[in-house]
């Protein structure tokens, strides 16, 4: 295949953004262009530049007036609750019993768990998402099935079986042998395989025994590559419950670590309501606290600090948190965001919001190498964002002068609307779910 060269308004970070208009942190070519080949990137730079180190035989894709961006991660997400977002009137542990571990247990079924699984990876793209890390549900199928749908449309993906041996409905509890017996041969047959990641998914401390959690944390000895992801300190009741079942631990926080399932590599979802030490605990060991602001203002469950993380050192990504998290749009996640952040006094300037759905997801997942940023040599994930898509933007931009401005709009009033195409290792993805639709069968 010929080589690809992507034209438009290009932005990457370099690193994290310290204020408002920190040029320094991003490289933007006005009139710019991506150059790619065999699924890499192979250059970056104003339009002339890389058009000459192209050479004559390439394919342009022209997309100005629109921003190009690397493809937006999003850090933890459920992709058995695609059909359960927007269930009504209830905080966690009654919204997990009500809604959720009902909906879970159709995952059984390999066929619906495909069916889902494709839509959700559809939906990702439609919403500018390459990358992702999942909670699949309880059932080995479901991980087959978000595997294989992510290696048809060739996505770099984070997922695993969730674990669950306790205070959920027998239909959706394992044992503690059995989820890692199921798990190992998880990781055997995917971690690795294409551009697909292993997360070992023991779903929280209420629904494991400390015989599961034992287990856990022998498979994350046993593969220190692999992520790990859970749930903490996300609601008041949830907190008061996990404690109560873990009377040895000195808090929510300290379950996790006395299993050894703490470090660089874990994904911690919410870490709403803790407390000094916990968050000294994180800083320490270098997990990384997820802040999912929709799913948070949905549930009722509380107010992320991102400041008093930074404060301790702690790491931090953001996610969108599906089904509690109520839209696939890391823009729209990144709206909410601000407003919970303004709500607790704290900025969140635009230039920092698009560096966090990018290169910040990006290196809380270690994957910076890769993924989050255009850089010579990382993998052709890229996303064309459009300022104007719907009239009230349009107008809005009438009126905005500058790039942080115009970054700001895309965040406050855009959604999949303002993403007009999507590449995946440098493959084109806008409109594949018309050969991937239909209906579910349940
Ligand atoms: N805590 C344990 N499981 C879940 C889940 O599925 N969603 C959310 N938001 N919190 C959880
Ligand atoms: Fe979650």
């Amino acid at each position: 295949m010929s080589d690809l060269l992507i034209r438009g308004r290009v932005l990457t970070f370099v690193r994290e953004p310290e204020g408002i208009d920190d040029t320094a942190a991003y490289r933007f070519h006005e009139d710019g262009a991506v150059l790619v080949a065999d699924g890499k990137i192979t250059g970056l730079g104003a339009y002339g530049e890389v058009a000459k180190q192209a050479g004559g035989n390439v394919r342009i894709a022209d997309h100005r007036p629109h921003l190009v961006l690397p493809g937006l991660i999003d850090t933890h997400l459920h992709f058995p609750q695609t059909q359960a977002i927007a269930s009504y009137g209830a905080q966690l542990l009654e919204w997990l019993n009500t809604y959720i571990f009902v909906e879970e247990q159709k995952f059984k079924a390999p066929e619906h768990a495909a069916f889902i699984a494709g839509r959700f990876m559809d939906e990702l793209l439609s919403n500018g998402t390459t990358t992702a890390v999942a909670y699949c549900s309880v059932h080995p199928q479901s991980v087959d099935a978000f595997f294989a749908a992510a290696a048809e449309r060739n996505m770099l993906m984070i997922g695993g079986k969730v674990m669950m041996d306790r205070n959920a409905p027998e239909a959706l509890r394992d044992t503690p042998a059995t989820g890692y017996d199921e798990t190992k041969r998880l990781i055997e047959k995917w971690h690795g395989r294409g551009r697909g990641h292993y997360a070992i998914s023991p779903r929280f401390a209420i629904t494991s025994t400390p015989e599961q959690m034992e287990m856990s944390g022998a498979l994350v000895a046993e593969h220190p590559d692999c992520y790990v992801q859970t749930h903490l300190s996300e609601n008041l009741d949830e907190i008061a419950f996990a404690t109560s079942l873990y009377p040895e631990a000195k808090d929510y926080t300290d379950i996790y670590a006395s299993y050894g399932l703490l470090g660089r590599k874990t994904l911690l979802g919410h870490c709403i309501h803790l407390s000094d030490r916990e968050i000294a605990v994180l800083a320490e060991t270098g997990a990384v606290g997820v802040f999912c602001p929709t799913s948070n203002l949905f549930l009722g469950s509380g107010l992320f600090d991102r400041d008093r993380f930074a404060r301790h050192g702690a790491r931090h990504a953001v996610a969108t948190d599906v089904g509690a998290g109520t839209s696939f749009s890391m823009l729209e996640t990144m709206d909410e965001a601000y407003k919970v952040l303004h709500l607790q006094g704290q900025r969140l300037s635009p230039l920092h919001s698009f560096y966090m759905m990018t290169l910040g997801n990006a290196r809380a997942l270690e994957l910076d190498h890769r993924i989050g940023s255009l850089h010579v040599g990382a993998d052709a994930d890229i996303v064309v964002l459009d300022s104007r898509a719907k009239p009230a933007m349009e107008l809005r931009m009438q009126v905005a002068s500058t790039l942080g401005e115009e970054l700001f709009v895309l965040q406050t009033m855009g959604d999949d609307r303002s993403v007009a195409e999507v590449y995946v290792a440098g493959r084109a993805m806008k409109g594949s779910r018309a050969k991937t639709g239909g209906e579910s069968s349940t």
